[in-house]
């Protein structure tokens, strides 16, 4: 199997958005994943979505790996910046992280 640089969960889940926005989210994802072409090569992403991330507020909640970063409040046009500036130029989306599960470095 050709490794995966990233992994992008998505919750679609009900508690962190009134309507589930985030299952939206998950198939725009598949949508720009495609565009920016990282579905496969070194910067290949994998996608997943999970009914809840324990968040339960704040959403649609974002989380990507191997980093740790976790973002909130995820709309189309945030999701957009994170897969461009993120998951293919490796640059946060800092203004939209609320968590992190590892330190930064530097
Ligand atoms: S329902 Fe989205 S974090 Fe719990």
């Amino acid at each position: 199997m050709e490794p995966y640089a990233r992994h992008v969960l998505v919750c679609t889940g009900g508690f962190c958005t009134e309507d589930r926005q985030g299952r939206g989210l998950y198939s725009l994802l598949a949508q720009l994943l495609q565009r920016e072409e990282l579905l496969f090569g070194p910067n290949r992403v994998k996608r997943s979505e999970a009914p809840c991330l324990g968040v339960c507020a704040g959403g649609p909640i974002v989380a990507v790996y191997p980093e740790g970063v976790w973002y909130a409040g995820v709309t189309p046009q945030l999701l957009e910046r994170i897969v461009v500036e993120h998951l293919r130029d490796g640059h946060e989306v800092s203004e939209a992280v609320f968590h992190r599960l590892t330190k930064a470095e530097g």
